[in-house]
């Protein structure tokens, strides 16, 4: 069965999930033009992920995929985290604030109990995909039973090996060019392979269909994963500046004037890709302590950037985008889509 058929889709183009700026709107917009539209799920509590389903699914009757946070739960180091909220301090104390005193886990994981899951199985979604690693082989199998096609993003073979072996239909390649954060299961261990590269191995190597997302922005460069072997192609960044994105005004403007991005695990705790900010080069110095694991040092971050933007100053904002950024596009996302498929079909 070809991945149009699978995924009841016209296109093989899917909306990227991405957590922090999908909207129902934007999954919806991007769905009734006959491509995937996606939701990324892995910031929210199971009762506001319901929600979001809900809402999308009162905007279009047709397939969308949701995603959620696959990451094995570490538990936090008291004194890595005393030592990285000291570090912090000066920055808080710029806008008069105390820096908080201890780091919550804000991003809850899909593994850690099954209220997401039973989230996926009430509301039915087409697709669920996952980032960050693998669920358990009894959530696979209630998704399976429940008719909902899963993915993993895999960003090296071991990884898409062991998605293929846990019974996952779809393998997400993602590549080294990608917005937003690495997919690595191991925070520790990342190959860095081009998208291209990937989907060539991946294809190669594994029987499952391939999905190329990593520095996709138009239809050329969809055709040329396209010949490489991918079923279908997954644009993250080339989206955010839609209307329909959640994206502030700061991260808007940010899209079109900086064209540079980088990776970085100092405002998370996992490896990021996104615009190089001057917090961005600051937070990077060699000598900066240990970061705490993810997802605290992502609250510790997010708590700091929501003071500075209270004062105006957007520029402890984590602006994900790929590598290929300075190809944006301003399109709505029906426009966006419908430009690919003429980009992809008719050049
Ligand atoms: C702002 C942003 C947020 C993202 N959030 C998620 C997410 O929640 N879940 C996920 O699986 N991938 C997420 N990603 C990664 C995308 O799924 C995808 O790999 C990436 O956007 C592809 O590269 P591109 O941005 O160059 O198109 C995010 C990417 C961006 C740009």
């Amino acid at each position: 069965m070809s991945i149009l058929e699978l995924f009841e889709i016209k296109h093989p183009i899917f909306l990227a999930p991405m957590a922090g700026v999908s909207t129902p709107t934007l999954a919806a917009e991007v769905s009734n033009q006959g491509a995937l539209g996606s939701l990324g799920l892995g910031a929210n509590t199971p009762e506001s992920a319901k929600a979001q389903i809900l809402k999308t699914q009162e905007l279009t009757d047709l397939p969308f995929q949701v995603n959620f946070f696959c990451h094995q739960p570490e538990p936090l180091n008291a004194e890595i985290a005393k030592q990285w909220i000291e570090y912090l301090q000066p920055e808080f104390a710029k806008f008069d604030a105390t820096s908080p005193t201890q780091l919550n886990c804000i991003y809850p994981s899909f593994l850690e109990n099954d209220d997401f899951l039973n989230v996926v199985l009430e509301t039915k979604p087409k697709a669920v995909s996952f980032h960050f690693g693998i669920p358990h082989p009894h959530q696979i199998q209630a998704l399976k039973q429940a008719g909902i096609i899963t993915m993993v993003s895999a960003t090296n073979l071991i990884e898409a090996q062991q998605i293929e072996a846990a019974g996952i239909d779809i393998i997400i390649a993602q590549g080294i060019e990608a917005g937003g954060h690495r997919g690595i299961f191991n925070q520790h261990v990342d190959a860095a392979i081009k998208t291209s590269d990937l989907v060539q191995l991946l294809t190669q190597h594994c029987t499952c269909p391939v999905v190329a997302a990593g520095g996709i922005m138009n239809g050329d460069q969809a055709k040329t994963m396209f010949k490489l072997g991918a079923s279908a192609v997954q644009l993250g960044t080339a989206f955010v500046q839609c209307k329909s994105s959640s994206a502030n005004a700061a991260y808007r403007k940010a899209l079109f004037s900086q064209k540079i991005t980088q990776i970085s695990a100092s405002l998370s705790g996992r490896p990021a890709r996104g615009l190089l900010g001057t917090w961005h080069t600051q937070i990077d110095s060699p000598h900066r302590p240990t970061v705490p694991a993810y997802p605290y040092s992502y609250d510790l971050a997010k708590q700091l950037m929501g003071i500075a933007n209270q004062h105006d100053d957007f520029s402890y904002g984590s602006f994900w985008a790929g590598s290929n950024v300075a190809q944006i596009r301003e399109l709505e996302a029906a426009d966006l889509v419908n430009q690919l498929i003429v980009e992809i079909t008719t050049r």
